[in-house]
């Protein structure tokens, strides 16, 4: 009998880079940094997902400016001395056989917010907040995210203009950061997505109206980005495949198109943000894979590779997005929280590496061992002794 081995666990080349299984760390924002630095605890949260087998860990979204900050504790690349501290991030993480990736972005009208568990409304302009002077909310029009939240200054050109520029100063530290991939973050109600979706862009010039214009920015951003990111290495965007107010699947289908055209290679599907509390991905009552059909129709119809996120938590539930052919990449977010090592114990539920070889030695040789001698009680997955 032949063995295949999982979709799951087969690698993914992209341009020069290979990805040594579908499974993805989605990019989780920690609110940990300090004036945008990485530190200790993002070199731990990181780096225990490379040590669980996961092939693409993703940095959360990482501001291009400090204008861009959603909090005060967001990661930033806006400044060179960022580099250094994601650098001994991103060399651990290749030394322990997995690719980094990191989101780049800019909050737009939801800058300056709490974190989550502080109340995630908008923070008191009126004080420091942590010592840190307060910054500017802008967007691409003078529309609050939500009532109470505040009215941003509307973009003009020359803003326009130095928020790309910002863009493609991050991407060139991303590359001295020594990152793998980047991805643009189009998503979740921030910038980018505020331009795309008719909710939060009432513009009268070229970046408002119609579906052209309104993607525009997008394009522009991205184009850019492509233009000094190496052409070996690959460059993903995350979109909210449809909103609360305006953009549809059939929109994000042609902006996959558009994107493909300027170099994009991965379409990261994700929905929402743009007009409710909560992106549709942090939102109740959500089915387990409730967006594994934007992933799947962004990729037929515009003929692109794509990630699928979303409440992807079961090693077979995983194995049949990737198999079925509906996404490429499976990102998974609290999943991955609750268990670092999902894609480990995924690979065993798949009956791949029941040695534990693709493990650091420090561990997988004592579990090896351990599966080798057994143990009452042993769960069956792990009775394959001797
Ligand atoms: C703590 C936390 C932080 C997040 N930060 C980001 C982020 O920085 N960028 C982003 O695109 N999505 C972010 N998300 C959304 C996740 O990437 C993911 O799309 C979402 O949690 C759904 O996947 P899951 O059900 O596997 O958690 C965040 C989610 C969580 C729970």
């Amino acid at each position: 009998m032949t063995h295949t081995v999982p979709a799951l666990f087969s690698p993914l080349p992209i341009r020069e880079v290979v990805i040594r299984n579908r499974v993805m760390l989605s990019p989780m924002a920690q609110y940990r940094a300090r004036d945008g630095s990485a530190n200790d605890w993002h070199f731990t949260h990181l780096t225990r997902f490379a040590t669980g087998g996961v092939g693409l860990v993703c940095f959360e979204a990482t501001k291009v400016e400090r204008r861009g900050l959603g909090t005060v504790g967001d990661l930033g690349l806006w400044k060179d001395e960022h580099i250094a501290p994601i650098r001994r991030i991103t060399d651990f993480l290749r030394a322990h056989g997995a690719v980094s990736l990191i989101q780049l972005g800019h909050a737009g009208r939801k800058a300056g917010t709490m974190r989550p568990w502080d109340g995630f409304g908008p923070l008191d302009r009126s004080v420091s907040v942590e010592g840190e002077e307060h910054w500017e909310v802008i967007a691409p029009s003078p529309l609050p995210y939500l009532d109470g939240w505040p009215v941003p200054r509307e973009m003009t050109l020359e803003d326009i203009g130095a928020v790309t520029a910002s863009f493609v100063a991050a991407a060139r530290r991303a590359e001295r950061a020594g990152l793998d991939i980047v991805e643009i973050h189009g998503a979740h109600g921030y910038l980018i997505h505020e331009f795309l979706s008719p909710v939060s862009n009432a513009r009268q010039d070229r970046y408002g109206g119609n579906l052209e214009n309104r993607m525009r920015f997008a394009l522009e951003v991205t184009a850019a980005v492509r233009a000094v990111w190496p052409a070996g290495k690959p460059l993903f965007f995350r979109v909210s495949a449809q909103d609360e107010g305006g953009w549809t699947l059939e929109d994000s289908v042609v902006l996959a198109r558009e994107l493909k055209a300027i170099g994009v290679d991965v379409i990261d599907c994700s929905s929402g943000g743009v007009g409710a509390r909560y992106s549709s991905a942090n939102a109740a009552r959500q089915a387990p894979g409730f967006q594994v059909p934007f992933a799947d129709r962004i990729r037929k119809e515009a003929g692109i590779m794509t990630a699928a996120v979303g409440l992807i938590v079961a090693p077979e539930q995983a194995e049949a997005i990737v198999r079925d052919g509906r996404a490429d990449l499976v990102a998974i977010g609290r999943e991955m929280l609750y268990n670092p090592s999902w894609a480990v114990h995924a690979a065993q539920a798949l009956g791949v590496d029941p040695e534990f070889r693709n493990m650091p030695s420090e561990y997988g040789w004592w579990l090896d061992r351990r599966r080798k001698t057994g143990y009452p009680g042993a769960p069956a997955g792990d009775r394959t002794v001797r």
